[in-house]
């Protein structure tokens, strides 16, 4: 076992299960995001993306298929113990042990919050059937009587609009997310390693600078990097001493909050008449312009977007208001 501690956060490179067993105290992490090993012949996995074996790193430790049920027992049942309660936890699968990995989570007392589709580039070539490009990414999280942290407006602001007056922020929190991998010619890298943007946008919506994010399966130390770079405290696990080595070597090029200068700001705007009764006149307001915006095609999310500016109040107001006054709200 070996652990190294870089800007006040823990990377060990040994077995996640044990390793956490040993190092990690019960509700001690705010935020887990993890792509554990798929149980799909590793070592020949990354032949399937046709890319140059010169540049995969070695050293990847793969789980046997037959043994993957029991394993993803066994470390979700730590990573549930070591979140804090409303804590949370991110989980990349491919689909061939989907069902063992939601099984494990449901059995380790975790709730579901998203299943998230992660459509990406590079999908397995195919002549026979369709190409696969995806993959799941399981929300869930720890029960507990506090708030599940969740940065509405980390980045956008619900009154953002795209050029085509659509909710910025709305798109964003779709669950279907399409995120290119890093494409990094010539340059060393995990096999599979998720790309930053998928990783940013989990870590911001999901905790807080200075929260404690985990990764027990850290293969090329991509959630550390980018944890560490938001200005989070990190803690994780590798148990191959080759990828081990190679991230940790890494880290010496971070500067915690570096990436947090390299983000658009969002432009969050309060609602200014959020929890305020409403008045008769205001109301008749809303449902001429509500109705005027439909009749011009607007969709019902866009229009909510577009009103929410002019009348300084949120969704769930616009819907009790047309629910009351508008008949039923067309969808
Ligand atoms: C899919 S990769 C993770 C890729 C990583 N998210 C990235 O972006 O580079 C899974 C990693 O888990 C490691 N691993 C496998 N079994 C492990 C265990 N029991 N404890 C810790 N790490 C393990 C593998 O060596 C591999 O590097």
């Amino acid at each position: 076992m070996t652990e190294v501690v870089v800007h006040g956060s823990r990377f060990f490179n040994e077995d996640c299960i044990g390793g956490c067993r040993r190092h990690i105290a019960d509700t001690s992490v705010d935020l887990i995001v993890t792509d554990p090993p798929y149980g799909i012949a590793g070592d020949t996995l990354h032949k399937h993306y046709n890319r140059d074996e010169d540049f995969v790193i070695d050293g990847y430790v793969e789980v046997p298929a037959d043994a993957y049920g029991e394993f993803s027992h066994r470390w979700l049942r730590e990573a549930a113990r070591i979140l804090k309660p409303n804590g949370q936890l991110y989980v990349v699968s491919g689909y061939t042990h989907l069902y063992h990995v939601l099984g494990a989570l449901r059995a380790a007392g975790l709730q579901e919050v998203n299943h998230i589709i992660w459509k990406y580039n590079f999908g397995v070539f195919t002549r026979t059937k369709y190409v696969s490009s995806h993959y799941h990414i399981l929300l869930y999280e720890k029960p507990g009587s506090g708030k599940r942290a969740f940065n509405l407006e980390a980045r956008y602001g619900l009154q953002e609009q795209d050029g085509e007056g659509g909710s910025l922020n709305y798109q964003d929190r779709e669950d279907v997310w399409i995120i290119n991998r890093d494409y990094k010619p010539g340059q060393v890298k995990n096999k599979n390693e998720l790309p930053v943007a998928l990783l940013v946008k989990m870590i911001q919506y999901s905790s807080h600078p200075g929260d404690w994010v985990c990764d027990p399966f850290m293969g090329g130390f991509s959630t550390a990097r980018v944890a560490l770079g938001l200005g989070r405290n990190f803690v994780g696990f590798e148990i191959s001493q080759a990828a081990f080595d190679r991230g940790v070597k890494a880290l010496g090029a971070i500067t915690p909050g570096d990436l947090l200068d390299t983000l658009p700001t969002p432009e969050p705007q309060a609602l200014a008449n959020q929890g305020k009764p409403w008045d008769a006149a205001e109301i008749a307001a809303f449902l001429e312009r509500y109705a005027a915006l439909r009749a011009a095609g607007v969709t019902k999310k866009d229009a909510f977007a577009t009103l929410s500016g002019e009348f300084g109040r949120g969704r769930w107001a616009f819907e009790r208001i047309l629910k009351r006054y508008g008949g039923v709200s067309r969808q």
